[in-house]
């Protein structure tokens, strides 16, 4: 008896279920008896809230429709578990459930907190002599994992954001006074994200006037004054800033218009209202017209601008992580590797969890402007080939269609 479970954890994507597909698919192919989901990621699991796959994944057209269905097919949760000191309980608890399923092999698909569970998992199943195999499939538009050259989710958020900002940039023009618009952009502290609006520059687009990333600490009354240099050469002025900026002092500017009482299980803040600060600071310093636009959640679900290639790449981390671990691997994240720019290509590539879990990528500070307010070639020409191609949604009375929970649980 071979069965094998997955789960999604963290935030979700444009293209996380194609990761469950790519799991799915490949387990089956490789004749794994039952393929278990776990509903809400390993919290599920220690909640005996487990679902079989096959009851939802009847046919083709199910399979097709969860490669375009946005957010986590299974649920998601930002759930860190314990040290293993002191709490081998809940780990035992964990090992219990697995081997009453017959669990051959565990795969979560998540980002480096999600990472973390992985890591613990492997450590206990050492210390137990278990002999489940633990790996990870990567993913989050944060594009913050070490060692992998990105992450899938991160080409799809990029487009949608590109494409958004070239619309944003057209819309800034309209009226014949200044408008000043400030995009908020997600990605923690790492500013991969919001270094995408650069990709809106082009032959039919201005591009965006300046570009704040988290990697550069931020400073309001500098800010002010850019702002005010480009008001003096154009119309209408656009700016990309990511949530996480930070000034000199550690705080996020968006607590510096309110305090930011929550934080999730892995010490993160809610970063929300930066561009709506800056938006009014603005508006207060020079009495123009301001707009303050947060992609928020659109960025991440954008599932009708999907990138192809991170459609693809996304599937692929998936299969590659049953091949591994059917292959006897375990303590495991299945990496991107770009072996050639052009044309664009990456292999996958097993790495120790253990120098993925927790580990946040930056930008490299050669890749931004040393006057903190832009990118540099380079870093376009990195995200570039990631947001290549498209794949149609299945449009259903012009909307497009997406497939829903449809199974009960079976523990
Ligand atoms: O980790 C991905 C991400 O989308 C970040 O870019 C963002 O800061 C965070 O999740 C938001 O998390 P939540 O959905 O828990 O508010």
């Amino acid at each position: 008896m071979k069965n094998v479970i997955v789960g999604q954890s963290g935030g979700p994507t444009a293209v996380i279920n194609s990761s469950l597909l790519g799991v799915y698919k490949t387990a089956r192919d490789r004749g794994a008896d039952i393929v278990y989901g776990m509903v809400h990621g390993v919290k599920g699991l220690l909640d005996g809230d487990i679902v079989n796959l096959s009851e939802s994944l009847k046919n083709d057209i199910d399979m097709d429709l969860l490669k375009r269905t946005p957010s986590s097919f299974l649920g998601s949760c930002r759930y860190k578990l314990p040290d293993i000191d002191g709490n081998e309980k809940t780990y035992d608890k964990i090992f219990a459930k697995l081997e009453e399923l017959e669990i051959y092999a565990f795969f979560y698909i998540g980002g480096n907190d999600s990472m973390d569970t992985i890591m613990r998992l492997t450590d206990y199943a050492k210390r137990i002599k278990s002999p489940v195999k633990f790996i990870g499939v990567p993913k989050t538009i944060d594009n913050d994992l070490a060692i992998t050259d990105h992450t899938p989710g991160f080409g799809s958020a990029a487009k949608y954001i590109a494409a958004t900002t070239k619309e944003i940039i057209r819309d800034g023009l309209v009226y014949d006074y200044p408008v000043v618009s400030v995009i908020e952009v997600m990605g923690r502290n790492a500013g991969w994200l919001t270094a995408a609006t650069a990709l809106a520059k082009g032959e039919d687009c201005e591009g965006v006037d300046l570009i704040y990333l988290p990697e550069v600490v931020f400073d309001v009354d500098k800010f002010i004054a850019d702002v005010g240099v480009m008001l003096k050469q154009n119309r209408s002025v656009v700016i990309a800033v990511s949530e996480g900026v930070k000034v000199a002092d550690g705080r996020y500017v968006c607590e510096l218009a309110e305090h930011v009482d929550y934080v999730d299980a892995f010490g993160h803040k809610q970063l929300a209202g930066t561009a709506r600060y800056l938006a009014g600071r603005v508006a207060a310093n020079y009495g123009v017209k301001t707009r303050a636009i947060e992609l928020s959640s659109l960025q991440r679900c954008a599932s009708h601008i999907q990138a192809r290639v991170d459609v693809t790449e996304a599937y692929n981390v998936g299969g590659a992580a049953v091949k591994a671990a059917f292959e006897g691997l375990s303590g495991q994240v299945i990496t991107l590797k770009r072996v050639s720019d052009d044309p664009y290509m990456c292999i996958t590539e097993p790495a120790d969890v253990h120098l993925i879990a927790n580990v946040e990528k930056k930008v490299p500070v050669e890749w931004i402007t040393e006057d903190g307010t832009g990118v540099k070639p380079e870093l376009t020409h990195y995200i570039f080939p990631l947001i290549q191609a498209e794949i149609a949604p299945l449009w259903v009375e012009g909307l497009p269609r997406h497939i829903k929970l449809g199974f009960t649980k079976t523990k």
